[in-house]
């Protein structure tokens, strides 16, 4: 938990960073909507300062809507160019935004399952959470064990994203979306939430069962998901002291590995590893 949406934008990029620096040919996969926005800024700035660079990486887009073209000003890859892309030095050839105008969807998301396959992966997948818990656009009801494909939008997402339209009557209905499976294997996951309005949804997908009415819940099987919140997203959580009292550990055991190899004695002995869920 951290005290603002600032600081998770300034850690997420922080993370996501740190995974191109160990391996600058490593495979992202990226979201959008309005809680990465400032990680993306965050990346930018990194860019530009010389900290990190994404030359050697791919990256693939979780969701776009069906019937907007690349270069409508509402799609999802319109977002991605205008928000990250054009900014920092990723190869356009490598940078993966589903197809909202496929003439054959079946045949797409094949296509695009086995590009992702191709690349090796996902190495790290940054996911939002939407108010009806659900990731990428697997709404309530998506099998947890979903591929990519077309999703039909509820009227709480649409309610949700009318704010990027002129009008509610102009969201589009219709998404192609990595499944729930399709999101599991990625080798790490960030999840990232803010503002009160997430409260429940980030209680219930932590705290309550695992179950396709919330589809983030799934990510309770996932080995290697950190989730990051602000204060507002995190305040429904009932276990929460305990959670912060586990990241103070967590930095403990960081701090300590990183104490000079002399400290050797059994008090001071070196510990290694992580708290883990
Ligand atoms: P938001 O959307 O970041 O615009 O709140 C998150 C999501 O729907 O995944």
């Amino acid at each position: 938990m951290l005290d603002s949406a600032e600081e998770v934008s300034r850690r997420a990029a922080e993370l996501i960073a740190e995974t191109v620096q160990r391996n600058p040919d490593c495979v992202l996969g990226l979201a959008t909507g309005g809680t990465p926005l400032g990680t993306y800024g965050e990346l930018i700035r990194m860019y530009r300062e010389g900290a990190v660079s994404f030359s050697r990486v791919t990256t693939f887009n979780l969701d776009e809507y069906v019937g907007l073209s690349a270069d409508h000003p509402q799609s999802y890859r319109y977002f991605m160019g205008v928000n990250l892309f054009q900014h920092v030095d990723l190869d356009s050839n490598r940078c993966h935004v589903p197809d909202g105008l496929a003439e054959d969807y079946d045949s797409y998301c094949t296509s695009y399952e086995d590009l992702l396959r191709k690349s090796g992966g996902i190495d790290l997948q940054l996911l939002g959470i939407g108010t009806d818990g659900h990731i990428g656009f697997n709404e309530p009801g998506s099998s947890l064990g979903s591929r990519t494909r077309l999703k039909g939008l509820t009227e709480q997402t649409v309610r949700d994203n009318a704010r990027f339209f002129d009008s509610i009557e102009q969201v589009p209905r219709l998404a192609v979306t990595m499944g729930v499976g399709t999101i599991l294997e990625a080798r790490r996951i960030l999840l990232i939430a803010t503002g009160s309005n997430k409260a429940g949804a980030v209680r219930s997908f932590i705290e309550g069962p695992i179950t396709s009415q919330i589809t983030a819940s799934a990510l309770q099987l996932h080995p290697a998901t950190t989730v990051l919140l602000d204060r507002a997203a995190a305040d429904w959580l009932q276990r929460k002291e305990y959670y912060q009292h586990v990241e103070r550990l967590q930095r403990e055991i960081e701090l300590r590995a990183r104490e000079p190899e002399n400290a050797s004695s059994p008090k001071g002995r070196r510990r290694k590893g992580s708290t883990q869920k």
